[in-house]
């Protein structure tokens, strides 16, 4: 599978190369092949074989310290097992009811990785200062809330918290008594002097004499102290340090998160039947080579958020440990959650998110992790990448083929074969003489380049950015702690930048400079339009223990690898994202897509699924996995477009774009191997199919960045599966096939499968929904109901709720950035009663003057004037004045000035058309108020306000004359 092969001149590559699609599952751990999931897994089965199973740890409550805040509280906990050994519990209550849960060991042997939270949080949180906590001899409890609704509970013995709504347990930690944080030991000291070894089997009750831990621990010290993997040993110098608890969700049936695995949106249960589900899901970031369309691997990134969620609550933890970590899911009834988390180190650091709805929880955990940045518009457009565009007359040919085929792209991707010698940054001269000229050719109609930075470097003398980070001192080390880290990908022997150590940091920033530093190096054959692709970065290692790094390698601080494993990924788009924004004045936003991510990771940017494979089940994983990533935080989400391996057929291809276009990142990657699919390559009819996609996406760019703009100010994410949007209906839990797309109201089901003519569509309510291209009126049902909508390979399930108003821009051009003075076309769906509602979000897409007020952020409003009038009006109203606190992230627009200078750079931008779908009959007038009666056009139909199915009326106003910038009011009377 793996074989050298000769490229662009003399460059030595090592190169995967698919045969048959399988996943080389013995690459990677299972729960049994690791021997701190195993212990884990061990005694959550001796908890369960024993019924007076009882956990041994313990608050000691003449240590209970409330502070004098009252917002938190301490105490120390001990365990029976080892009453030598100390530890400190700290729960803390913060102002918007979220609790957080902190574990440690004190003063033991060593200090346990306690800085996870540190890189996912966005600042300390802020406490409640209105807690009432009463503390008895069995429990302490604090009772907090507008109503004092909520309530934490913390029995001593055994220790428990509980988490309360309404006096119901929503929530707890410890309830099946299998926490257990095992402290630092020594060798020596681990075993009681003298243990016979053998026998230990046969005489259980001898064992119990030498160690009267085994009931909890298991009878033999499996793992603790080196481990073999696939050839390479992990010396494990500090011994076993895991940590598991029990997290129990009584009266939640469904679980949703954990990313990254390819697996359904409600997590199935892996403790069942089902050979596939039978490992914990693992959280350890993988290169997996062609991963798996089900299943609980690992993959590239990690985030240990889960969502639990019935039809009257839903509640979610973030569990912040970077180090690996399984998590089992069990479901005692259909209604209720049991689940078991298992990390290799680091302290108990949970943070509770009470909801009560999952709007809440977005808004909880964004205050905790930030919000998703706001992207640059144009990266909301489609891009166009491979492995690789070989030279840059190959890339100039690229674009002017787009152009012939007048398909719109805004981006353009370089992957590493434009390395010389995949020394990131040093261009291949033979084929890129003039990188700089090309991206100024590709500029010249607003489009971008985006281009690969891996984070292993070349172990070279003539690379600087090698020879820098040497010199800095800033390369992983090696066990030994002492010398650089050696190991294999691209560029063959390769170091790794440990970017934990802050002395990269500025070093890294500038590098990136397009300007010269002096005698210091920097990417002076660069443009500020420019982009980064982070890739590898798990990171991705070729002959290292699974394709990563061993884990007693050592980081900044003397951390082992394995503490900081699951976040190590996240630094390196942290970093590109701050040097993006430090290389130009005035600053603008970053583009950076990563591979590798976690908790927080959404303030940095972009993500995508990965080597997926040209299959259809791989189509259809994507969709869960964005969706999965989305409500975790990683909403800029998408897989590759067409599958990274194989050759689709022209059928798949369709389809795969269709769900890239519905992707809130829309990317079309191949491998090396894959034959060229560029979307004008392909044969007629499916060519035109590509392009009406490929325009679709355009003409709602609006419609996307209006749910980005909100997502970066509320943590909603973009994609929105049913539960979010319809948290009561029981139906809607486990669908992940189809969403909606932010507030806008489009709800889409892409079509993943062959030879479909028609699709079933799930409609949660009863209400109107409308075919965004037909007009056709579906009605649902209050109990829920499916129906049937056309998807031939040329059409996409694409529906508008009714009441909804979706702005769009109609005019096909070259990329996004042309599209700036284009008018806008609205979309008017009533609902049942008549009534729509819309937004958009504007400003000028690339730079951070959003955060001064220069936006334009409208309300579309059509009602009737009074019930049974028969007098609609339209209007459109500003929403920053309405909503100073919610129209840019973290700051407070009070002061807004409509006609701020983005304002009056578009206040040209007319409304040049307005559909109306749903109208009871033939308007008599149609004029804007307080001017000139306006040409309408009017088709009769089915009207919104009835229950008959068909094509809606349609009511067409052409050139209304209004300007998007302004308020409006438009009155048809009936
Ligand atoms: C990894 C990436 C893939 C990229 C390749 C070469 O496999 O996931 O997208 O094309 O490396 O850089």
């Amino acid at each position: 599978m793996v074989r050298a092969v000769t490229l662009s001149g003399a460059l030595l590559l090592l190169l995967y190369v698919p045969s048959t699609f399988a996943v080389k599952t013995q690459d990677f751990k299972t729960c049994a092949q690791a021997g701190f999931c195993r212990r884990g897994r061990a005694l959550a089965s001796r908890a369960q074989e024993t019924a007076s199973w009882k956990s041994p740890y313990s608050v000691d409550s003449s240590s209970l310290a409330v502070a004098s805040d009252q917002a938190s509280f301490t105490a120390g906990v001990k365990s029976s097992l080892y009453p030598d050994i100390k530890f400190s519990l700290d729960v803390r209550i913060h102002d918007d009811g979220v609790v957080r849960v902190r574990m440690d060991e004190v003063d033991g042997l060593r200090k346990r990785y306690d800085e996870a939270a540190s890189w996912a949080l966005i600042a300390e949180p802020k406490l409640s200062r209105d807690i009432s906590w009463t503390v008895g001899k069995k429990d302490v409890r604090a009772l907090y809330g507008a109503k004092k609704e909520s309530e934490v509970v913390v029995n001593f013995e055994p220790l428990r918290v509980a988490l309360l709504r309404n006096g119901k347990e929503q929530v707890v930690l410890n309830g099946r008594g299998l926490l257990h944080m095992e402290h630092f030991r020594t060798k020596e000291s681990s075993r009681p002097e003298g243990t016979p070894e053998e026998g230990l089997d046969e005489e259980a009750q001898a064992v119990m004499k030498v160690r009267p831990m085994a009931w909890f621990e298991g009878e033999t010290e499996d793992g603790y102290w080196e481990e073999s993997f696939g050839g390479n040993t992990d010396s494990k110098p500090k011994g076993p340090e895991s940590l598991s608890i029990d997290i129990e969700f009584p009266n939640h049936g469904h679980v949703y998160g954990i990313p990254q695995h390819a697996t359904r949106l409600d997590l199935p249960t892996t403790t069942g039947e089902n050979p596939t589900y039978s490992d914990p899901y693992r959280l350890w970031n993988s290169d997996v080579f062609e991963y798996m369309a089900s299943s609980t691997m690992s993959l590239y990134g990690s985030i240990p958020v889960m969502h639990a969620h019935a039809a009257d609550s839903t509640v979610a933890i973030f569990n912040a440990v970077a180090s690996e970590t399984w998590i089992d899911v069990d479901h005692p009834t259909p209604k209720s959650t049991n689940t078991h988390w298992i990390s290799e180190s680091g302290i108990l650091d949970v943070f509770i998110m009470p909801g009560p709805t999952p709007d809440d929880i977005f808004g909880q955990y964004a205050r905790l992790t930030g919000t998703p940045a706001l992207p640059a518009q144009w990266s909301l457009g489609y891009h166009q990448c491979r492995w690789n565009y070989i030279s840059s007359d190959d890339v100039r040919s690229v674009q002017k083929r787009f152009d012939e085929h007048d398909m719109p792209v805004d981006v353009f991707w370089l992957d590493i074969e434009y390395a010389e010698e995949h020394k990131y940054f040093i261009w291949d001269k033979k084929n890129f003489p003039d990188p700089v000229d090309m991206m100024h050719d590709v500029e010249a109609l607003g489009r971008k380049m985006v281009v690969i930075i891996d984070p292993h470097l070349k172990r070279t003398s003539n690379y600087p950015v090698y020879q820098e980070a040497s010199e800095l001192g800033v390369l992983v080390k090696g066990k030994s702690g002492d010398s650089e880290y050696e190991g294999w990908c691209w560029s063959g022997s390769s170091s790794w930048i440990d970017f934990f150590n802050p002395n990269s940091w500025e070093w890294w920033k500038r590098l990136f400079k397009t300007t010269s530093q002096g005698n210091k190096w920097s990417w002076t054959e660069s443009t500020d339009n420019t982009y980064i692709w982070n890739d590898m970065n798990e990171p991705s290692v070729f002959n290292g223990p699974e394709i990563s790094m061993p884990r007693d390698n050592i980081h900044y601080g003397g951390w082992e690898h394995r503490d900081v494993h699951n976040i190590n990924g996240m630094l390196l788009p942290n970093i590109t994202s701050q040097a993006l924004i430090a290389r130009s004045d005035p600053p603008k936003r970053p583009f950076v897509l990563t591979r590798s991510f976690y908790a927080g990771s959404q303030r940095f940017g972009a993500m995508w699924t990965g080597d997926n494979l040209g299959t259809w089940d791989h189509m259809a994983a994507g969709i869960y996995m964005v969706l999965a990533n989305g409500i975790a935080g990683m909403t800029f989400a998408g897989s590759d477009v067409g599958g990274f391996f194989g050759n689709p057929e022209p059928e798949m291809l369709v389809r795969w774009y269709q769900v890239g276009a519905f992707n809130p990142f829309f990317r079309a990657h191949a491998h090396l191997d894959t034959k060229r699919r560029e979307p004008y390559l392909i044969d007629e009819p499916y060519r035109g199919m590509l392009r009406d996609i490929l325009r679709l996406r355009y003409t709602m760019l609006p419609v996307w960045y209006t749910a980005f703009h909100e997502a970066s100010v509320t943590g909603i994410p973009v994609l929105r599966p049913h539960y979010v949007v319809f948290p009561r209906d029981e139906a809607g839990f486990t669908l992940d096939d189809q969403y909606f797309i932010g507030g806008s109201g489009l709800l889409v089901k892409p079509v993943v499968h062959k030879d479909v003519t028609e699709i079933e569509v799930y409609l949660p309510e009863d209400q109107v929904y409308y075919n965004y291209f037909s007009h056709h009126a579906y009605r649902g049902s209050a109990k829920g109901k499916q129906v049937i909508v056309p998807a031939a390979i040329h059409e996409i399930p694409l529906l508008i709720r009714g009441g909804s108003i979706i702005p769009t821009r109609e005019r096909p051009r070259r990329s996004s950035p042309l599209m700036k003075r284009d008018p806008f076309t609205l979309r008017v769906a009533l609902d049942k009663t008549g009534y729509a509602r819309g937004e958009l979000y504007l400003d000028d897409g690339e730079t951070f003057s959003h955060l001064e007020g220069n936006i334009v952020w409208r309300e579309f409003v059509a009602e009737k004037t009074a019930k049974k009038s028969k007098t609609i009006k339209i209007s459109s109203s500003d929403l920053v004045s309405k909503n100073p606190d919610a129209a840019v992230d973290g700051v407070s627009l009070t002061k807004y000035d409509p006609l701020n200078a983005f304002a009056k750079s578009v206040e040209g931008v007319r409304v040049e058309k307005i559909v109306l779908l749903g109208l009871t009959s033939k308007p008599v007038g149609v004029k804007v108020e307080g001017g000139d009666d306006l040409v309408s056009e009017f088709v009769s139909g089915v009207a919104a306000e009835g229950k008959k199915e068909g094509e809606a009326s349609v009511l067409i106003i052409k050139d209304p004359g209004v300007f998007v910038t302004k308020d409006w009011t438009i009155v048809i009377q009936l």
